[in-house]
């Protein structure tokens, strides 16, 4: 991992929020990277829906109560973490700083949480397996059976605690920013590519002189043993529509069922329909999520659509939400209406940019300074005791019922 410099630290002291990690990573990124993180698919509706449905949720406080030391530790399937958040499996991670998944990870073991590694990771998951602290692996498909069971297998035999099989990706998501930005991930080094990527990449000579050194990584190395060449995919083997699915579908999960032990995890879900799925294969849990507004645009935001799946299956199956969560009052506000705990993706990402390992350091740690003072200023002393009562629907209540002295005066 690299050294953080004291530049690295002035500048993460300057990341508050999501906006500033937001701003940060542009300015530390070419364009084209930067929009790779940040867009979403088609007219992101999705992705506005997303940050929509938790600005329409207000709270509903209890005052005069003193919180000294508001409780946010819990457990996902029974692994004890020290707050609600864990980090989202990211794909392409190491285009933005050589620490990559590493140092996300890493981070989350620091901030004594689960890294959830993705399939399309810049390392092999064998050295992700190597940063301390319990991992969840996310498994794709590959567009073929046997390059699923392969990872799969691998998973379980580097010692990952559960396995996450993301159902919302049988073809890439229609991301138009990255099309315009001709981001196709496989920049191969000739000419071509010389002449076009000059011009876009010589304001960030930073991010230039550690992506040369870190030797160009555009490969998956998960897949160097499932090509029928030995050699490992480029990333953008994703991106394609192919002959079939990248994404689990029910008969694969069912093969993951019969072949993994741990906790399964299903990551894509956003009906009740596709939750009672889940539950009868036998799966421990679910991730409400529409990939962040990456996948298809017009699914509904992960939170208009977890209370129904909360009434449906919340007996049985232990509910993750992701997709928009960008503050810790974003995170109680999923924990009310019945989340055990979210993943966040694009804020550990624009960390990563903003000061690599220590840039993702940072976000969790604000993150977890924002969810401690959120429950202070509600009154709530543990996130157990969160629940439908401590937040109001803006959007479908009339003012005169939610906010009456407002109306009064
Ligand atoms: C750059 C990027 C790459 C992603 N790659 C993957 C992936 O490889 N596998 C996966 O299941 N989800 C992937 N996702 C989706 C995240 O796991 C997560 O669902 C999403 O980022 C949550 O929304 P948020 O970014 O608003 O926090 C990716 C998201 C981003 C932003």
């Amino acid at each position: 991992m690299l050294r953080t410099t004291a530049l690295t630290r002035r500048r993460l002291a300057g990341v508050l929020n999501y906006e500033d990690a937001r701003r940060a990573a542009k300015r530390a990124l070419p364009k084209s990277i930067y929009q790779y993180i940040d867009a979403g698919s088609e007219d992101e509706l999705t992705l506005g829906w997303n940050r929509q449905a938790f600005t329409d949720l207000s709270f509903a406080p209890r005052g005069a109560v003193w919180v000294p030391d508001p409780k946010l530790a819990t457990t996902v399937f029974g692994i004890p973490i020290s707050m609600p958040i864990m980090t989202a499996p990211c794909g392409g991670m190491r285009l933005i700083h050589p620490d990559g998944d590493l140092g996300i990870a890493q981070a989350a073991h620091e901030a004594e949480t689960i890294h959830v590694s993705t399939s399309a990771s810049g390392f092999s998951l064998e050295e992700i397996a190597q940063v301390p602290g319990p991992k969840f692996f996310q498994a794709y498909r590959f567009s073929n059976q046997e390059a699923m069971k392969s990872l799969v297998r691998r998973a379980d035999a580097a010692g990952y605690a559960g396995l996450v099989a993301t159902i919302d990706t049988s073809v890439g998501g229609n991301r138009e920013r990255d099309f315009r930005n001709g981001f196709s991930y496989n920049m191969r080094i000739n000419l071509q590519n010389v002449v076009r990527m000059t011009p876009r990449v010589i304001g960030h000579p930073g991010w230039v002189y550690r992506f040369t050194r870190d030797g160009m990584p555009f490969k998956l190395p998960n897949t160097a043993d499932i090509t029928p060449d030995g050699k490992p995919m480029e990333l953008s083997a994703l991106t394609r529509t192919g002959a079939e699915s990248h994404s689990p579908d029910w008969d694969d999960i069912a093969w993951m069922r019969a072949n993994w032990a741990g906790p399964l995890i299903i990551k894509g879900v956003l009906t009740v329909a596709d939750a009672q799925r889940a539950r009868s294969l036998g799966a421990d849990g679910i991730i409400v999520s529409n990939h962040g507004g990456r996948q298809l645009d017009g699914a509904p935001a992960t939170l208009r659509a977890l209370p129904r799946i909360v009434d449906a299956v919340g007996n049985d199956l232990e509910i993750i939400l992701d997709s928009g969560i960008r503050r810790g009052a974003d995170v109680v506000k999923a924990l009310s209406l019945g989340a055990r705990a979210v993943l966040v993706g694009r804020y550990p990402a624009f960390g990563l940019a903003a000061g690599g390992t220590a840039g993702v350091s940072h976000v969790l740690e604000r993150m977890r300074i924002e969810l401690i003072r959120t429950l202070q200023l509600l009154g709530c002393h543990d996130i157990h005791d969160l629940d439908a009562s401590w937040v109001t629907d803006r959007s479908t209540r009339p003012l005169s019922e939610t906010e009456p002295e407002l109306v009064q005066r």
